[in-house]
């Protein structure tokens, strides 16, 4: 049977490299202890040098193998290495990788010593070589270095299950069925005979199996095709309803070998087409954002938990149905979890705007297939991307990319981001860049007029906003209120036309990136959140975007001031939510209900309030100030109330995590948030303080202990220890000190 060890702790680190770590001789060099996810350097949050993790790093680590498996063939598996890597066990070369986001393996079973030490070295090298995609131009996004996501020792028979794809069919019938490939990889030497057994489960649960004798030629992968039908009773993967599967596929073999392959599979229906995306036969409008995998400080080097955290903010927090992993394959827990939730996924090759040679072409052609061989099980990921985002036409280039992933997976539909009209067409759908909106009427295009032809096709504006309006979470509120006008502008036509299947904005949170774009800090400030996940007031236009029995919405944008605006107070006064109509006091005194503007935002579902002018009682610039209430209505209840204060006074300083509980394995974190607010618990945005982060126990700070508030808050990473105990977490400001959390690392 097959053996996995994650092997998350006892690597050493240099930021360097030298022959002699070839040689075995690691003398002399500083080596420091680190666990795994690694960033190869830790950056400030803004205002760096992005050269300065681009450099050739090496790991080193001892691996023990236990000496049961002396028959059996020992992989290493490395989930993400950025950009390039070399891996060396015992002085032998055992594998190299280009390319940041795929995973790759090395079989290290001849260069194994079994009775003594093994050393493993990988040289990381993390400079933007022009020969690996994404690289060979400017970019808007940093591919931070290092060995930053997990690496397994896998130990497993001779013969042994490389893979298997499960193709759920007539999902939508009762004689829904799957059909599993399943792919098995035979030592060169010998033919086998045996046995192959395919079962689907939930719950520990039996629902089907199915097996088949099957004949191994000597050498090389092959395929079997396994079908388990009659599915009738399976319940179909959804929205609100992701119902997963286990999938099991067990092989025996005469030689004698055994093993098993396991994963996670859903049943549904998903595709585009011309009059919109169908999800199980009913029409979805698709609403996302983009994601970056990046975040302060360690950029991509998070580990499991945060990045779930990621997919649940998206579906949690902004209410979407979408996600683009822009613009490349995102870690497999980010996806594993939007399974878990009912996340749809838009999944994309590493590229920007730039196409290389053709050496460089044949390396995204790889791209496509080692990211369609690892998520070709996620129901969630319902499109791949083959094109590089926004590049040229390439006629050869694409039509191979798309002949590859159709070939690879014929359940889905392929798409190619663009961004310029009248591309060629070589995709399933059509998807694109569509950044017409710059605040005055137009909004999106008719898609013929993109595409160019007389015809509807399959089509969805993958970006928008971004660059055309980048807003801090800091701005003056005026910006803050167009940004979030914007994203909903976009939507509501967006919703108002059926051959536009949906829409995916640019994006979910701000990024560090190169200093060709952004505000020259090296952050794009075009997130509906900042990089700490902390929402801007256009991050509100999607919460909004739900029904109000769930999760009731009322944000008012603005930070209630007499002076915030230009000529003062705080009108025309947009409100972001879901209620029926809302109710405003000032200074007590009920000012008027209003109601949500169905026309000018026709398109969806819970269209913003729009207040034009200010009712009499708030007066002009140089009269009174006053409180302000503003309660939400639905079905004639009051559901949902938010206060303004006339004069705040940081009062104060909240902290909060996400998760309260943790592994004690040295790679684990969770968020806390830090907010100074005011009498009424509303942020003092303007604050001019800086906090100290204080741990006490087996955890510790991601970054600076010390970091200025910025907007009234700030949030960190707090990491655990390999011991288990309680971290208790504090943070002090000049002023206040917060309250002391506890979280429990097991
Ligand atoms: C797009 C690009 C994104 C980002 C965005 C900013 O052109 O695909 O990566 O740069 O612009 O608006």
């Amino acid at each position: 049977m097959r053996s996995v060890i994650n092997l998350k702790q006892g690597w050493y680190y240099c930021d360097s490299f030298s022959d002699d770590f070839l040689r075995h001789d690691f003398a002399g060099y500083a080596w420091q202890e680190v666990t795994l996810p690694h960033a190869n350097k830790e950056i400030p949050y803004n205002y760096f040098d992005e050269r300065d993790y681009q450099f050739v790093s090496t790991y080193k680590r001892n691996l023990s193998i236990d000496p049961a498996h002396r028959n059996k063939r020992l992989f290493l598996d490395f989930d993400g290495v950025m950009a390039a890597a070399e891996v060396y066990l015992n002085q032998v070369l055992v594998g190299t990788h280009r390319g940041g986001y795929t995973p790759f393996s090395c079989e290290i079973t001849d260069a194994v010593n079994f009775g003594g030490d093994n050393q493993l070295v990988v040289v990381v090298d993390s400079t933007e070589r022009p020969d690996i995609p994404p690289f060979g131009n400017v970019m808007d996004y940093l591919c931070y270095g290092g060995i930053y996501r997990e690496v397994y020792l896998r130990a497993v028979d001779p013969v042994f299950i490389e893979n298997a794809f499960a193709k759920p069919k007539n999902v939508l019938a009762e004689s829904r069925e799957v059909e599993v490939d399943v792919y098995i990889n035979n030592p060169p030497s010998r033919a086998a005979a045996g046995q192959l057994c395919v079962s689907l489960s939930r719950d520990d649960q039996v629902i089907a199996q199915t097996s088949q004798a099957v004949e191994l030629d000597q050498g090389g992968i092959q395929v079997r095709t396994l079908y388990l039908t009659n599915l009738s009773e399976v319940e179909l993967w959804d929205l609100d309803t992701p119902n997963l599967y286990q999938l099991n596929v067990e092989l025996k073999t005469d030689l004698p070998t055994e093993d098993c392959f396991t994963t996670k599979i859903g049943f549904r229906e998903a595709v585009v087409r011309p009059d919109g995306f169908y999800l199980n036969g009913r029409r979805v409008k698709i609403r996302g954002l983009n994601r970056h995998q990046a975040w302060p400080y360690v950029g991509y080097a998070m580990p499991k938990r945060a990045q779930q955290h990621d997919a649940d903010i998206l579906k949690y927090e902004l209410h979407l149905n979408t996600v683009r992993t822009s613009h490349y394959p995102q870690s497999r827990h980010f996806l594993d979890r939007c399974d878990e939730i009912g996340l749809l996924v838009i999944e994309e090759i590493p590229g920007w705007q730039h196409i290389g040679d053709d050496q460089w072409k044949q390396l995204a052609c790889q791209h496509v297939r080692e990211m369609i061989q690892r998520d070709w099980n996620h129901p969630a990921i319902f499109l791949w991307g083959v094109r590089i985002n926004e590049s040229r036409d390439d006629h050869d280039f694409y039509t191979e990319t798309n002949r590859i992933a159709r070939e690879l997976d014929p359940t889905r539909q392929t798409c190619g981001i663009r961004f310029h009209a009248r591309s060629e067409f070589l995709e399933d759908v059509y998807t694109m860049n569509d950044f017409t909106h710059s605040g005055g009427d137009l909004v999106l295009r008719d898609q013929r007029q993109v595409t160019g032809l007389d015809y509807y096709v399959p089509y969805i504006v993958t970006e928008y906003n971004g660059h055309m309006y980048p807003t801090k979470r800091f701005d003056q509120e005026e910006r803050l209120m167009e940004h979030g006008l914007r994203h909903m502008r976009v939507l509501s036509a967006a919703g108002l036309d059926p051959h536009i299947a949906g829409t995916v904005g640019w994006c979910a949170f701000d990024y560090n990136t190169h200093y060709q774009f952004g505000s020259g800090d090296r952050i794009c400030y075009h997130g509906v959140m900042d990089m700490f996940r902390i929402p801007k007031f256009a991050a509100d236009a999607y919460r909004s975007q739900v029904d109000p029995k769930k999760d009731p919405v009322l944000s008012p944008v603005t930070i209630w001031a007499r002076g915030e605006r230009s000529i003062g107070g705080v009108f025309p006064l947009v409100i972001f939510t879901n209620c029926d109509s809302v109710e405003i006091k000032v200074d007590g005194q009920n000012s008027g209900k209003f109601y949500p503007n169905r026309l000018q935002f026709p398109g969806v579902e819970y269209p913003p309030i729009v207040i034009r002018h200010a009712p009499p009682v708030f007066g002009q610039w140089g009269s009174q100030w006053y409180d302000g209430e503003f309660v939400g209505y639905v079905d004639g209840q009051p559901v949902i109330v938010k206060k303004f204060i006339k004069n705040p006074v940081a009062t104060t300083l909240e902290i909060e995590a996400d998760h309260n509980h943790l592994d004690a394995d040295g790679c684990d974190v969770t968020r806390v948030v830090f907010r100074m607010v005011d009498q009424v618990g509303n942020l003092v945005p303007y604050i001019n303080d800086f906090i100290t982060i204080e741990v006490e126990g087996p955890g510790e700070v991601v970054g600076p202990k010390q970091v200025a508030l910025i907007g009234g808050c700030i949030a960190a990473w707090i990491k655990t220890k390999p011991t288990p105990g309680v971290i208790r977490v504090r943070a002090v400001s000049s002023r206040l000190t917060s309250e002391q959390i506890e979280i429990t690392a097991r």
